[in-house]
This record gives structure tokens, sequence and C-alpha cells, in this order.
């Protein structure tokens, strides 16, 4: 298969800033059933923990790994001639299990800069029973060591990856997250969840769908406080701009005088608020 890929991107303004506040972009059910038949059959075959020969089938990488979808969203967030992955996981468990420690995978780092993105496709469906992957909203950009987060159970604001077969979940690689307890049901079977992940080519710029609509004066770049969010949002919001500005290519033009200026859109009775860098 070649290396790299581009396609028309799918996301807005709108879509890429809210991607930069949760970390992920879901995507349900975007993979035709006829894949998803396939993929299961491949998977009952090589039953490896990691079966990367499935990335040198056809039908798999136009199915999936060029998803329509899943790759317009990806061309989004990594820019043109992005770079397809080159190992596949396969997180395959016998079910009913107890949950995972929470946990970033190896080699993360908590930086605004958007280099590579982690995705997890579902060949079937995945209910709550199931023990769907557990992430918390918005931990991509919120710094701790595994060691200090993986006693930690149930996590407020969290949010879980079940949905069914053809659903594909594109996250940030620094997010938190865990396989949750499948010991909800006393019913046995086995889950698969291919894990796998893209890479950035292109330097950053704001090559996505423009949105006349959008202001980076006023943009909602402080998160709603509906998604649960386990982190201070009001720090949340600088940090989102920042990964945001970094990836309309404005990086060197972000800074931030705190209290009631710029990200937040305080300003009640002016135009943008205070401390909007110059030429935004
Ligand atoms: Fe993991």
């Amino acid at each position: 298969m070649k290396t790299y890929y581009d396609c028309e991107p799918t996301l807005n303004d709108f879509a890429v800033l809210e991607a930069c506040q949760r970390g992920y972009h879901r995507l349900e059910a975007v993979v035709p059933e006829e894949i998803n038949a396939r993929a299961r059959a491949f998977l009952e075959t090589n039953t490896s923990g990691e079966p990367s020969e499935i990335l040198f089938e056809d039908w798999f990488v136009e199915g999936v790994i060029k998803n329509p979808q899943a790759a317009g969203a990806i061309r989004s967030l990594l820019g043109m001639n992005f770079g397809l992955p080159i190992l596949m996981s396969n997180h395959r468990i016998e079910y009913p299990t107890s949950a995972q420690e929470w946990h970033r995978d190896g080699n993360s780092k908590f930086t605004h800069e958007l280099r590579n993105l982690q995705v997890f496709y579902l060949p079937q469906d995945c209910t709550m029973e199931m023990g769907p992957t557990e992430v918390l909203p918005g931990s991509h950009l919120l710094y701790s060591a595994n060691d200090h987060i993986k006693h930690l159970d149930r996590v407020r604001g969290s949010e879980f990856m079940s949905g069914p077969a053809g659903s594909i979940f594109i996250t940030v690689y620094s997010l938190w997250h865990r396989r949750s307890s499948s010991r909800r049901t006393t019913t046995k079977g086995v889950r698969n969840l291919l894990k796998y992940n893209y890479f950035r080519t292109a330097p950053p710029q704001r090559d996505w769908i423009i949105d006349p609509e959008f202001d980076f004066a006023t943009a909602p770049y402080l998160p709603s406080r509906d998604l649960g969010y386990y982190r201070d949002v009001w720090l949340a919001a600088s940090h989102v701009a920042e990964m945001f500005l970094w990836l309309c290519g404005k990086h060197q033009q972000f800074k931030t005088e705190g209290g009631q200026t710029w990200p937040l859109n305080t300003a009640r009775f002016l135009d943008k608020p205070y401390g909007v860098p110059p030429g935004l």
C-alpha cells in the first residue's frame, strides 16, 4: 500500500475547534457492513494482537483506512499527504473482564502540536456490556504521568466509545483512556477493537473547510461545562486556543494575557475581548 494519502477535508473550523476541546472526533457506523463482515472474518483467522497484515488487504485499506468520512476528518486535522498506518493492533478481549487502568499510550507527549492521531475502528457492535474504550474528554492537554492516574476508577465526565459496527473514533494520541469494565454482564463473548495511527507530514495550515461565521476573536474556545470536563475549563480554553492556532499555522501569534481577556469571550459591550493577538 502507498505510504501517504490525500483527500478533501470534511471538517470546518468549528468541528476542528471541537476536536481540540474534546481530544477526539466520533464517527458512527461509517464503514459499510460488507467491510465490517470481512474484517471480522479476517480477525477470526488471525487472532494476533498485532494483525498488521490486514494493512495489505485492498478492501480494508479502501473501506477503513481510506474511509471517506474518516480520511476527510484526518485530512482536516493532519493536513495534506498524511502518513498512513504502519502498525495494526487488535484489542481483542474475552468478556466479561475487569476494567483496565487509566493510562496514556506509550511515548505520549503533551503538546499543542498535533502531529499524529490514534484511531479506533469497531468491526463489530460494541455495547456498554462489552467493555468499550472509556476516554476522558480534554485530557489530551492535561499532563499526568501514568503512575498518577492508574489508580483512578470512575471519573466524572468520562465518555464511552461504544457504538455500532463500522464506527471509527479519531483521538489525540495522549488522551487518557482505558478499557472499561464488562463485568455488568454474564454473557461471554469476544470483542475486537482495531487501533492504528496516522501521521502529519505537512506544516500546519488552515486548509480545512473555512466557515465564514468563524471569528478568531470571539470563537468558543472555552469548553462547555456540558462536556463534563474533569479539568479546569478556563485553563483548558487557553490550551484549546493554542492548539487551534498551531493547526492554523498561526502559533507564533498565540499569546494570552490572563484574566478577563482572550481567548475568553468576556466582552459584554465591546465587539471583541481584550487581548486578541494582533493580526488574528
Ligand atoms: Fe491504551
